[in-house]
């Protein structure tokens, strides 16, 4: 698949089939993501895999409203560690991670599989479930699997409000 398809036919999926994701796919997304730029290329990030369906459905308490997220057949979490302010001012934590993340979804696509990113959650609570050291940084968390749902694509902006050419 050509990448500006990934991009195109990506949506968020919230309705998962009861179908497990081959482990050699999660390993193919997961090499995606190890390939992402970062700052200083720091890697300061690490993944968490979560497919044991009883770990999953205690993560309903993460997820107060969300809780489809639950039927998914696996989470990926992503974190940051040894948080730092970059010269400009931000953090670079949410920023690598995000990047890894989002070229980790385009990955996810090509393979079949449906994602959706997720920033409502409780990070105390994932921190609790999953035993993540208080100095790391939750940034953000995709459910995994195939989808069972025809997401329609949602509106955006148009490109001349999206950008301005300053020649
Ligand atoms: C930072 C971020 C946080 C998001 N949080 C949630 C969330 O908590 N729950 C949810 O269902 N979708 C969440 N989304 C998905 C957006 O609603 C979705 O990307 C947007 O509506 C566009 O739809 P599309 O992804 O299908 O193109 C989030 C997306 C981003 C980028």
């Amino acid at each position: 698949m050509e990448l500006s398809q990934a991009i195109n036919i990506r949506r968020s999926v919230r309705k998962y089939k009861n179908q497990p994701v081959e482990t050699e796919k999660i390993q193919e997304i997961l090499e995606t993501g190890r390939r992402a730029p970062s700052s200083r290329n720091s890697q300061n990030w690490y993944c968490i895999i979560l497919r044991n369906p009883q770990l999953i459905s205690r993560m309903s308490e993460a997820f107060a409203k969300q809780q489809w997220i639950t039927q998914a057949p696996a989470i990926l979490v992503v974190c940051g560690t040894n948080n730092r302010t970059m010269m400009c001012g931000q953090a670079n934590n949410p920023i690598d991670c995000s990047i890894a993340l989002t070229i980790m979804m385009l990955k996810a696509t090509e393979l079949g599989l449906g994602t959706c990113w997720l920033g409502m959650f409780d990070a105390g609570k994932i921190r609790e479930l999953l035993d993540i050291p208080a100095a790391d940084m939750i940034v953000a968390v995709t459910p995994l699997g195939y989808a069972d749902e025809e997401p329609q694509e949602r509106p955006r902006k148009e490109l001349a409000e999206f950008a301005r050419y300053m020649d």
